[in-house]
């Protein structure tokens, strides 16, 4: 359990060894509630990344030649271990991201289980096909583990991030060297050291570090074969660019900034909290899915953002680690005031019109630490910066349309399309505005998050690839393999 009075510190896995960083450097890791140092953590560079991607390739060789049924039986292990500390998980990501213990960090722990399991039980489906080429032909493929997968998380939801690289990426038979997020380690490093419990060394290897030295060596490193990364757009090209110099395969799933598109027939409680929930608020927003730009219909404009702010306003902000907490703290100072900034450009704005929230408080409890106020922008222009830049924080803005062509252009003029969420009691038309709106993920009268089995990512600079599902992990962590036999050789000649 978190003891209030120690600092953690934690070491990395490397070659099965939990080892400190080459240069014996740290980084703090800070508590975003309260603003104190809650550990450290190896600051790990490029001689890390070099130890522990040449111990992955070693490591592949036996890897890869597991049986997948064997592979899954140790997944479902890690799935049972982690089941019985997620109260412990959850207390470390609540104290170490800010996201409130109950309504996000614990969900987040259970989901990391779930992940587990429920990738442990696909190894028997990394099947290949036959050809119907013919008696005197056999052709068919394999499904053949890629290498080693260089793996780079971010910290909005740093352990259920780090499962969904880390179960498909094995189970198909790869070895991995994943790097954790600065901001947040502590989550990840406990889920490592209860993998370890069950697999050969080599086999996971956990970094943390700076993406600057440590992620960019990671994404560099000749003996990586495949890269997976979530984070930001701008990060999404660094990654890619680096795999253009080895043609090395690339998923990317990065930022989005998605539309809720309101129809005048849901102008109802249901559709409100569907947006709340949608804006992921209890996330503080940092969520990539997360439903920023509300567009909502000009006949219920007024009355459907009075409900909003009344709803919204009883969502208790607090300690992450106190049950009565719907919404925690933003995870750093830097993002902290990137958020800030954003709201002071919107509170000066004359033609904006604040509905709700502004610039965070300045003393009182939830000045201690990073917290940003739920904040509602009306009559925004679909042109601001507030409108289309992802602020990764809990600020929505609200735009005004009369014409359902007019609203999908709208909500298509962005360079992202990850989710979006449609609202309307009428199916017919619901469906029409689902499939003309640019995203890999839209929602219809909710506003919830992934569930395994879901192929989830993004379209434009949304990202590259799906994950959450059995066609995620073939696709993205596995390589087609076709052997053709000839079977019409003459037979022997009988005596
Ligand atoms: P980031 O994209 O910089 O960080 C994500 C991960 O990439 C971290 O592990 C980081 O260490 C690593 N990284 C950073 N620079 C790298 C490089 N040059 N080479 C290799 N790895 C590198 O995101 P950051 O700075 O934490 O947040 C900035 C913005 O990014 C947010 O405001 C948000 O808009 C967006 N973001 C989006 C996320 C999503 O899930 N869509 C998640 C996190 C951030
Ligand atoms: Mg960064």
């Amino acid at each position: 359990m978190l003891d209030k009075a120690a600092e953690i510190h934690r070491q990395m896995l490397v070659g099965g060894e939990w080892v400190d960083s080459a240069n014996g450097e740290t980084i703090a890791v800070e508590n975003p509630g309260n603003r104190t140092t809650l550990g450290h953590v190896p600051r790990g560079d490029a001689e890390d990344v070099d130890r522990a991607a040449r111990a992955a390739a070693t490591a592949f060789e036996s890897w890869s030649k597991v049986t997948p049924r064997d592979r899954g039986r140790m997944l479902l292990k890690i799935a049972e271990d982690i089941e019985t500390r997620t109260e412990e998980a959850a207390r470390l990501i609540a104290a170490e991201t800010g996201n409130a213990l109950r309504t996000q960090a614990r969900p987040e722990a259970a989901l990391a289980a779930d992940i587990f399991r429920y990738f442990g039980g696909l190894a028997s489906e990394l099947k290949g096909e036959t050809l119907p080429l013919g008696e005197q032909v056999l052709s068919y493929s394999r499904r053949e583990p890629i290498g080693v997968v260089g793996a780079i998380i971010p910290w909005n939801a740093p352990v259920s991030l780090a499962s969904l690289k880390i179960a498909p990426a094995l189970c198909a038979g790869n070895t991995i060297v994943l790097k954790a997020a600065e901001d947040a380690p502590l989550g990840v490093l406990m889920i490592a050291e209860i993998c370890q419990a069950h697999l050969p060394p080599s086999v996971l290897n956990v970094l943390t570090g700076y993406g600057e030295d440590c992620g960019a060596a990671l994404a560099a490193h000749p003996a990586v074969r495949k890269l997976s990364f979530t984070g930001s757009t701008d990060v999404g090209k660094l990654i890619m660019e680096a795999a253009s110099h080895r043609i090395v395969p690339v998923s990317l799933e990065l930022g989005g900034k998605s539309p809720s598109i309101v129809y005048p027939d849901a102008n109802e409680d249901w559709a409100v909290e569907g947006i709340i929930s949608a804006m992921r608020f209890t996330r503080q927003s940092q969520s990539c899915t997360a439903g920023s730009r509300l567009f909502l219909h000009g006949d219920i404009f007024d009355s459907f953002l009075e409900k909003l702010v009344e709803k919204t306003s009883t969502l208790k902000l607090g300690d992450p680690l106190d049950e009565e907490t719907d919404m925690g703290a933003i995870i750093s100072e830097k993002q902290f005031n990137r958020v800030c900034g954003y709201v002071e450009e919107g509170v000066q704005r004359e033609d904006a019109r604040l509905v709700m929230g502004g610039m965070p408080p300045t003393s009182g409890p939830l000045s201690k630490g990073y917290f940003a106020l739920p904040t509602v922008f009306a009559d925004a222009s679909n042109d601001w910066r507030l409108a289309r830049e992802e602020i990764f924080g809990p600020v929505l803005v609200a735009i005004r349309w009369e014409d359902e062509r007019e609203a999908i252009r709208m909500a298509n003029e962005s360079h992202y399309g990850l989710a979006a969420f449609v609202w309307s009691r009428d199916i017919g038309c619901a469906l029409r505005t689902a499939h003309a709106v640019e995203a890999g993920w839209v929602q219809v009268n909710q506003g919830a998050g992934q569930v395994l089995g879901q192929s989830y990512g993004g379209t434009k600079q949304s990202g590259i690839g799906r994950e959450f599902s059995l066609e995620g992990m073939l696709d993205s962590f596995t390589q087609k393999k076709s052997v053709t036999v000839n079977l019409g050789l003459p037979g022997p000649e009988l005596p």
